[in-house]
C-alpha cells in the first residue's frame, strides 16, 4: 500500500422520508439554486418534497440537465448562478444532474475559461457548496469528488475532481426516489457500480487485504441483490443495500493506498460520446474484453476474483480466470444488460473512432499500469463485436 490521507467530509442522510433534515444542512440566509435534469422529478413528486422542505429558503431553478451533462447547458448554469449571486446548490437528480452541479459550482467561481479544469485540469480553489439529493444510485458521485462532463461540440467527455472543494456538503439517500426508474436504469445502476469496484480491484497484487475485502463485500452483495432491485422496484430494503453499495463502490475508502484501473471506463466514455450509449451500458460491453486481454497483467487478482467471488477452484489458472470473466459477463445478461458492440449495431468503423479520440484526448497508455495502448484497446473492442 501506498501511503495515504482519506478524507471524505460528505455526511450522508440515509434511509426512508429523511429530506426534511436537509434544511438544517444549509444556511438560513443561503440564495440557493435548485438544480435538475430532464423533469422525471416533477413526474414523480420529488420535486414537490424539495420545494416544500424549501418553503422558507430563497431558491431559483435551474432544469434541463441532460444525461452525460453537457458543458454548454452548464455554463447557461454559471451565467445564471453569477448574476443571482448564488452561494448554495442543491442537485436533485442521478449522476449527471451532481455532475453538472459540481462543474457549476467550480465553473461559477472559476477565474478564467472554465473548459480548462476539464481539458487541461486545472486546479479549483474555491466553490459553491453544494448539496445533493439522489434519485438513482449508480455512479457514488454522492459521496465523492469527481465529475465527469461532456461537449458534444467537441466530441469530448472529460473528467475532473478537486478534492476538497468538490465533495457534496450532504447527500439524501432515500431508497423511496428510486421507485420510479426505469428499467434500464436499475440495470445501469448495479452494473456501474459494480465496475467501480472492479476498477479498483482488479489489478495487481498491491498487499491491501483489507481494501480487498471491503470491495468483495460490495461485489457480493450486488451479486446477491441486483437482479432483486432489477426486477422489484416497490422494494426499499433490496434499494437501500444497492444505495449503500453504490455509494461505498466509489467514495475512495477501498481505494485507498492503491493505484487503480480506469481504462474500461475511459473506453466507455468515448463509446457513450460517439454512439450515446448509457454510462454503466457501455461497462457491460467493454469490460470482458479488458479483462481478457490484460489476463496476465491482472493474473493474481482475477485468480482471487474467481475464487472468492464465484467459488471457483477447479482448473488451471486460464480456465479459472475465463470461467470468471464469463460467470461476471452472465451476471450483467442475467440483469438485462447487452454486452456486445452488435447488440448496438455496432462495426470496426466505431472500433477505429475510439482509438483516435483516445488519442485525441492523451489516453495513449492507460489502466493501473499504463499498458492498456491503441493496440489492446482494439484488441479489446474487436473481442466484444
Ligand atoms: O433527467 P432526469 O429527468 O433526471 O431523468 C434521468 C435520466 O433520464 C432518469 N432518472 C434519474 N432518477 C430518476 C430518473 N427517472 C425516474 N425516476 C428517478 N428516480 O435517469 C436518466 C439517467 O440519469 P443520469 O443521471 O444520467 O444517470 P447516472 O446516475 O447513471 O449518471 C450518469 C453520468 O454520471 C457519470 C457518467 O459518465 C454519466 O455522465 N459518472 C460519474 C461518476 C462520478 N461523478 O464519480 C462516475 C461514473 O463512473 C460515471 O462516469
Ligand atoms: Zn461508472
Amino acid at each position: 500500500m501506498r501511503n495515504f490521507i482519506y478524507h471524505n467530509p460528505t455526511k450522508i442522510i440515509f434511509g426512508e422520508n429523511v429530506l426534511h433534515k436537509i434544511s438544517a444542512e444549509i444556511p438560513a440566509n443561503a440564495r440557493i439554486m435548485l438544480t435538475y435534469g430532464g423533469g422525471s422529478i416533477k413526474k414523480n413528486g420529488i420535486y414537490h418534497q424539495v420545494v416544500s422542505v424549501l418553503e422558507d429558503f430563497f431558491f431559483i431553478e435551474f432544469g434541463g440537465i441532460e444525461p452525460n451533462p453537457q458543458y454548454s447547458t452548464l455554463m447557461k448554469a454559471v451565467d445564471l448562478c453569477r448574476k443571482e449571486k448564488i452561494d448554495f446548490l442543491l442537485s436533485v437528480g442521478g449522476g449527471s444532474v451532481l455532475d453538472g452541479t459540481k462543474f457549476i459550482a467550480a465553473a461559477s467561481l472559476f477565474d478564467g475559461e472554465p473548459w480548462d479544469i476539464l481539458e487541461n485540469q486545472l486546479k479549483v480553489t474555491s466553490v459553491i457548496p453544494f448539496g445533493a439529493v439522489l434519485t438513482l444510485p449508480a455512479t457514488g458521485s454522492e459521496m465523492n469528488a469527481f465529475a465527469v462532463i461532456s461537449r458534444k461540440e467537441t466530441g469530448q467527455k472529460l473528467d475532473f475532481g478537486t478534492p476538497p472543494f468538490t465533495y457534496p456538503r450532504f447527500s439524501v439517500l432515500d431508497p423511496n426516489f428510486t421507485r420510479t426508474l426505469p428499467h434500464s436504469q436499475r440495470i445501469n445502476g448495479v452494473i456501474d457500480a459494480f465496475v467501480h469496484v472492479t476498477e479498483q480491484y482488479l489489478t495487481f497484487q498491491q498487499n491491501a487485504p483489507l481494501n480487498d475485502r471491503f470491495a468483495e463485500a460490495i461485489m457480493k452483495t450486488l451479486i446477491e441483490e441486483g437482479l432483486n432491485y432489477v426486477n422489484e422496484p416497490e422494494n426499499m430494503s433490496v434499494a437501500k443495500n444497492i444505495m449503500w453499495c453504490s455509494t461505498m463502490a466509489l467514495n475512495g475508502l477501498i481505494a485507498t493506498g492503491l493505484i487503480t484501473d480506469w481504462a474500461t471506463h475511459k473506453i466507455g466514455h468515448e463509446l457513450t460520446v460517439l454512439h450515446n450509449i448509457d454510462h454503466a451500458s457501455t461497462l457491460a460491453i467493454v469490460w470482458p474484453g479488458m479483462m481478457r486481454v490484460m489476463s496476465q497483467i491482472k493474473k493474481e487478482k482475477l485468480l482471487q476474483y474467481a475464487e472468492r467471488i464465484w467459488d471457483i477452484n477447479n482448473g488451471d489458472d486460464e480456465e479459472r480466470i475465463e470461467k470468471a470473466i464469463s460467470k461476471t459477463e452472465a451476471f450483467f445478461i442475467s440483469l438485462g444488460a447487452k454486452t456486445r458492440l452488435s447488440d448496438y449495431k455496432l462495426n470496426k468503423t466505431t472500433i477505429v473512432q475510439v482509438v483516435e479520440n483516445l488519442k485525441r484526448n492523451g489516453f495513449v497508455a492507460i489502466g493501473e499500469q499504463k499498458l492498456v495502448t491503441p493496440e489492446k484497446v482494439i484488441a479489446i473492442l474487436e473481442s466484444r463485436m
